[in-house]
């Protein structure tokens, strides 16, 4: 953690400032000491400026409660959920650094979906790390047509739902500073694009209750609404990270259409399995489309006569992307504990209720049914 994004930072229960404490700055951390010995430096040396936290607490003037921040990552996530995430990931830490908090937050009320979703996102973003290649044409395809990469030259964004770090990279590279919130451990493979992007922050928060001052350019959320319950408090929290007139992009699910049916059966027994086994139905599946769906796509869209035809088949898109995206894409479909797909006026309702406005929809053309979308901040 850099110690500039605390300027972005503030607490998800109560929007106080944080203060920090540094136990182990980046440096100090070669990673196997640390392994060798667990017991924490007994007397860590002052922060110097220009330099990163690898382990410490962050402290809410406010309410007091306090948050870790373990393996360069500010944890800022409600009390809840916190609780959860540190019990099921980060035991190891707890050890080490128990006498440091005061006391830590029970898991008892998490929501449960949002556990799951954390958990199997976590599994996906730490699994699925050979995508990049590839990815900035679809990114593009997701924004379009409300934000280009001349967009992000010089501006600071906020990546909601920020994954591995995938979107990131491409904006990162286009000049903009990013920092990228997730619920889940994506958040440490996200955070691995710092060490080539000085203007990266990657900060483990819920949409529905984002840690941050309004200090954005704009805000930026692809394919990461319709996995989170009450999608209207994301847009709300979103209006609060913003100032008057500033721009909320989000590309969500829209209504998919009669083929998608079968999918939804079987994530009912999808979204049950270890995630070991779905990642191999993921290869069985993306094997299936591509004899099934894309051969007969790729004949079909070459013949003149049938191109139209083709143009409206299943699962197109991933014709022109590596077997590995199709993999993920049906991963990604089948591991989801929640999914909703949303119509034209659900998704206008979501913009309108959190005060947004000159709210535009666009169909994206070349893909399952979804909606890019932007709205100004009133
Ligand atoms: C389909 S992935 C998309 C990741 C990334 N935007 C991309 O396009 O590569 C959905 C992401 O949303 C995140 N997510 C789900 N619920 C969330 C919530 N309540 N708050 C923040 N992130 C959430 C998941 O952890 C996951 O990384």
């Amino acid at each position: 953690m850099k110690q500039r994004l605390l300027d972005f930072l503030q607490c998800p229960e109560c929007a106080g400032e944080l203060d920090l404490d540094a136990f182990l700055r980046k440096d100090e951390h070669p990673g196997l000491a640390l392994f060798k010995d667990s017991q924490p430096p007994t007397a860590p040396a002052p922060l110097q400026p220009g330099e990163e936290i690898w382990e410490g607490k962050l402290t809410c003037r406010g309410c007091a409660r306090e948050f870790p921040v373990i393996a360069g990552v500010p944890r800022l996530l409600p009390s809840a959920l916190l609780a959860a995430s540190l019990r099921e990931f980060h035991g190891d830490f707890i050890a080490r650094y128990r006498d440091r908090f005061r006391d830590l937050p029970d898991p008892a009320g998490a929501e449960r979906k949002r556990v799951e979703t954390m958990n199997a996102f976590g599994y996906q973003w730490t699994t699925f790390l050979q995508n990049f290649d590839n990815y900035r044409g679809l990114f593009y395809s997701f924004v379009r047509p409300y934000l280009a990469p001349e967009d992000f030259r010089g501006k600071r964004v906020l990546d909601v739902g920020c994954g591995s770090g995938r979107p990131a990279s491409v904006v990162l590279n286009d000049g903009a500073e990013v920092v990228g919130a997730d619920i889940s451990q994506a958040v440490e493979s996200a955070y691995a694009l710092s060490a080539y992007y000085p203007n990266f922050h990657a900060v483990q928060a819920d949409a529905s209750a984002l840690p941050f001052k309004p200090c954005f350019d704009f805000v930026y959320s692809v394919a990461v609404i319709q996995h989170i319950p009450r999608p209207g408090d994301v847009f709300k929290s979103v209006a609060r990270t913003l100032s008057p007139g500033q721009r909320f992009v989000v590309w969500v699910y829209g209504r998919r259409e009669w083929w998608y049916k079968p999918i939804d059966a079987l994530r009912l027994l999808t979204t049950r399995l270890p995630y070991p086994i779905v990642r191999v139905l993921s290869w069985v599946c993306a094997i299936a489309s591509e004899i099934l769906l894309l051969t007969p796509y790729r004949v079909l869209a070459a013949i003149p006569v049938t191109r139209r035809l083709a143009e409206r088949m299943p699962g197109r898109i991933y014709a022109r992307l590596p077997f590995r995206e199709n993999v993920l894409g049906w991963f990604d479909r089948l591991i989801a504990p929640v999914t909703q797909y949303f119509s034209r006026g659900d998704v206008e309702r979501f913009y309108a209720d959190a005060g947004f406005e000159q709210v535009e929809l666009y169909a994206r053309p070349d893909a399952s049914a979804s909606w890019v979308g932007q709205g100004r901040k009133r």
